[in-house]
């Protein structure tokens, strides 16, 4: 089993993703950052899930509840105020570790070379642990990131939720030289979630699929089109064949633009010139897509 630490805001599709990813991966710890809640939410809803999969031993530590400058916009409409939906749970039994999430981060990559990162939140967390060890850049040595858009945002027309919150860090995570799986909007959106869903996982039953039901059906009900974002985008680790079509190129975070702060801008036809083959120019190939830059970006999904 591959070998992962999450970084996640639970939040409703974080929660799938993280059911999803302790049944089939091997999760050494999972650290919440401030994003679809605040941090109080986040880092419980992470504890939920280790002991909802019967994992409790899974170490959960907090890190940032603010983004590097700005103030955290929630996403309470779509998760509810306390992340997941309108249910209740009562206060895990596992405890949050003592060490902040950011510490956690530097220490496990300093001292493991085949542990990778899987971000379902903004990338707060991240960035400040790659300015305070900045050898973490050569030592993480891939981050799957459910963030970004190759086409439309959600927060904004331009960008996505988890880079719009902070578009500072995802910057400094993007430029790190740390290669980036990019699993954005493009991608995630192409799965949609119904009613027939949630009649499907009341049906598996037990205390996930009651729960996971439950979930589901608060954000089938609170919004026009449900998809299990977080969840897709792990599922590329899972079992990457559900990933049809991917390509590489050079993706910048726009942090300054009046309409597009927090747009994750993809040089399809390698105007920034990262394409070191310089093969595939924008005047010789329209439609052709260069095969490099700092992002192997998804396209489709195998529904
Ligand atoms: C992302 O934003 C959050 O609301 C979801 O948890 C997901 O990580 C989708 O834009
Ligand atoms: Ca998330």
């Amino acid at each position: 089993k591959r070998k992962v630490i999450i970084d996640c805001d639970p939040g409703i599709d974080d929660m799938f993703a993280l059911i999803l990813c302790i049944r089939h991966l091997d999760v050494r710890g999972i650290v919440a950052v401030g994003g679809n809640t605040g941090l109080e939410y986040t880092q419980r809803n992470a504890r939920f899930a280790t002991e909802l999969t019967g994992r409790p031993d899974i170490p959960v530590y907090a890190g940032y509840d603010m983004p590097m400058l700005n103030q955290l916009v929630r996403a309470t409409e779509v998760h509810g105020s306390g992340g997941i939906g309108d249910i209740e749970i009562r206060e895990p039994e596992k405890k949050l570790e003592k060490e902040h999430g950011a510490d956690f981060l530097i220490r496990t990559f300093m001292e493991n070379d085949d542990i990778s990162l899987i971000t379902l939140g903004p990338l707060t967390n991240v960035a400040q642990a790659i300015l305070k060890e900045p050898e973490l850049k050569k030592r993480i040595p891939e981050i799957l990131c459910m963030g970004g858009s190759a086409t439309s945002g959600n927060a904004t027309p331009a960008a996505e939720f988890n880079i719009l919150v902070d578009p500072e860090a995802a910057k400094i995570v993007f430029e790190s030289g740390i290669p980036i799986k990019m699993a954005g909007l493009n991608l995630t959106r192409q799965n949609h979630m119904d009613m027939a869903d949630v009649e499907q996982l009341r049906a598996i039953g037990g205390t996930v699929g009651d729960f996971a039901a439950d979930i589901l059906e608060f954000s089938v009900k609170n919004s026009d089109f449900t998809s299990i974002c977080d969840a897709c985008a792990v599922a590329w680790w899972v079992d990457d064949q559900v990933i049809t079509k991917s390509i590489r190129t050079q993706v910048d975070v726009e942090t300054k633009g009046e309409f597009t702060r927090g747009m994750t801008v993809c040089d399809w036809r390698d105007f920034m010139g990262t394409d070191p083959e310089q093969e595939i120019s924008r005047e010789k190939c329209w439609n052709k897509y260069k095969t490099s830059g700092n992002v192997e970006v998804a396209m489709e999904f195998d529904q």
